[in-house]
Parts: C-alpha cells; sequence; structure tokens
C-alpha cells in the first residue's frame, strides 16, 4: 500500500465538526495516488480521501461529480487543488458485497442473505441510471450495504448521460469492462463514454465475482496470466471475446442469470432493474 501521505491539514476541520474531538484517524487504502482514512470520533464517522500527483485530478472528479448528484448525507466537504485534493464524506457503516457474499464463498449457507444483497445492489444502480447517471466503476468493493440501502462509492468516474465524458477513462476495473467499451478505448475513440449497458456488465461481473471468489472471464484456459499483461493487453483480449467465462460453478442457479449478461451483446442486455426481476427467480427456485 506503501506510506501514507499527510493527512490533508483543511480536512480536520470537517472531520472535527462532524466527529467530535477527539479525531482518531485509520489508514484504510493508498492506491493510484489517492489515500482514504476511516475518521472516528465520539460524534460520528467520516471518511477522508487525498489525492496526490495523479490522484488530485481524480479526487477533483470525484468531488465535483458528488457536487452535481447531490446525494443527501453523503459529501460534507473538499478541497484542494491539481497537486493535492481531498474530500470528505459520510462513512457508510456496513458490508461491501464482496464482504456480504463471504458465507457464500466460504460454503456456509448464506445464499439468501447474498441474494438479498444482490437485489439491493442491482436496485441501487437502478435508481442511478433512473436519474440519468452511470457509475462507470462498479465493483465487489463499490458498494456498500448498509441499514438504509446501497451507497455506491468510489464515483470518480461516474458520468451524468448527455454531459461531456471525463478525459483519462479506462472503462473502471479491467477485468470487469464490457467488452464493446474495451475495444472502444483501444481504438482510441476519445472520449471513452460510459454506458449503462457497460455498467450493468460490470454489475453482473461483480455479482459472478462475490459469488465465485473468481475474475469472470477463464484466463488460464486461454494460456493467459492477466498480472503480466497491461490493461491495454488485457482489454484487447477481453474486446475480441477470446476468453471464455470461467467455469468455477458454486451457484449454478444465480450464475444462470448472470452469464448472458455476460455474454450477450451489449444491446441484448438487461437493464439493472430486469437483472433485479432475474434474480427474483433464483429465491424461487
Ligand atoms: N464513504 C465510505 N464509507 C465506507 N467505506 C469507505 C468509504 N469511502 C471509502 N471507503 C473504503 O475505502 C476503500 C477505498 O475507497 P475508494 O474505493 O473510494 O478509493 P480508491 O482509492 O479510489 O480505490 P480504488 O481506485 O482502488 O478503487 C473502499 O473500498 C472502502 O473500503
Ligand atoms: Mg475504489
Amino acid at each position: 500500500m506503501g506510506e501514507f501521505p499527510p493527512f490533508p491539514a483543511a480536512a480536520v476541520a470537517t472531520a472535527e465538526s462532524v466527529c467530535g474531538i477527539p479525531v482518531e484517524l485509520k489508514e484504510i487504502s493508498y492506491r493510484r495516488g489517492a489515500a482514504v482514512w476511516k475518521a472516528t470520533g465520539p460524534e460520528g464517522t467520516v471518511a477522508v480521501k487525498a489525492g496526490d500527483g495523479e490522484g488530485a485530478a481524480v479526487t477533483q472528479r470525484e468531488a465535483a461529480v458528488l457536487k452535481a448528484i447531490g446525494w443527501p448525507d453523503y459529501l460534507l466537504a473538499s478541497g484542494g487543488d491539481e497537486d493535492v485534493a481531498w474530500l470528505v464524506t459520510h462513512w457508510f457503516a456496513g458490508p461491501s458485497t464482496w464482504q456480504a457474499f463471504a458465507p457464500v464463498r466460504g460454503d456456509a449457507d448464506g445464499k439468501e442473505g447474498a441474494l438479498a444483497a444482490s437485489v439491493d445492489l442491482c436496485r441501487a444502480v437502478a435508481v442511478l441510471h433512473s436519474s440519468g447517471w452511470i457509475h462507470s466503476d462498479l465493483q465487489p468493493s463499490h458498494g456498500i450495504h448498509t441499514d438504509h440501502g446501497v451507497r455506491l462509492i468510489d464515483c470518480s468516474w461516474s458520468w451524468r448521460e448527455g454531459t461531456e465524458p471525463a478525459a483519462g477513462f479506462r472503462g473502471g476495473l479491467t477485468h470487469l469492462v464490457a467488452p464493446e467499451l474495451a475495444a472502444s478505448i483501444n481504438a482510441g475513440i476519445q472520449p471513452a463514454t460510459p454506458s449503462t449497458a457497460a455498467d450493468v456488465y460490470a454489475l453482473a461481473g461483480t455479482l459472478w465475482t462475490c459469488a465465485t471468489g473468481r475474475w469472470p472471464l477463464d484466463y488460464a484456459a486461454a494460456g493467459i496470466e492477466p498480472g503480466r499483461l497491461t490493461p491495454a493487453e488485457l482489454r484487447a483480449q477481453i474486446a475480441d471475446r477470446r476468453l471464455p467465462l470461467d467455469t468455477a460453478a458454486p451457484w449454478p442457479a444465480f450464475q444462470d442469470i448472470l452469464r448472458p449478461v455476460l455474454l450477450d451483446r451489449a444491446s441484448d442486455r438487461p437493464t439493472a432493474a430486469e437483472l433485479v426481476e432475474g434474480l427474483a427467480t433464483v429465491a424461487k427456485c
């Protein structure tokens, strides 16, 4: 994870006013130039993100997205410049989708809870899409299942349809990039444009990964070690649909709903709301 950058001094006042004094900081993650802390005090908990270097613009963009989306109970403060940018959000208490599926991956009897979590995640994405926004980086750790519903986090690349797409978008997590989006990025079509269909692909890939503990595509079957490939090389494989779906089938009824979403053309994919309906049929099995 590397040594953390300094906690942004300008975020201290917000953290103290929301959490009370003293505020205790816990280092959560530091990747690609963006550090996240969990700040906890006697009266509350917030998340603080600080981006420097390449992470500064991405963090600035996330703050701009959160202001534009206008979700209540989310963004508390933001600031900085092109060298260091920061934002403070409410801390969302609850398991990520990945964590919600832990019993299923561990062979414990957690399918009912995992199915409910899946439906909740798809509903949250459906609501987002109905508001004209696309998340653009759905992955197992970006849905937090709180007592008040799913909160989607890491909205740096989220995009409102009809506006100018962000320069520098590379399709989100490469393992979950939709083939048509991978193709357009590799073809150099700029700006790379997110879509609801690509979001639904990443959503299905997220649920597949959470259930199986493996990425949706069977890299080994194609003789590929994804860690040895650059993102562009991996996108080329995905774009050409050269990789079969992974054959691990710990939960066939659940995977049967997701398989066509991952294999069909973008125009044939269900919407997130339709995926909710599909998952409801698993419950009846
Ligand atoms: N508001 C929040 N509530 C709860 N947990 C959070 C919150 N914000 C961030 N986290 C935690 O911190 C982790 C990293 O946050 P986030 O995904 O926003 O940062 P990131 O550095 O952009 O990550 P990456 O680029 O690797 O996806 C999340 O996976 C989650 O565990
Ligand atoms: Mg993230």
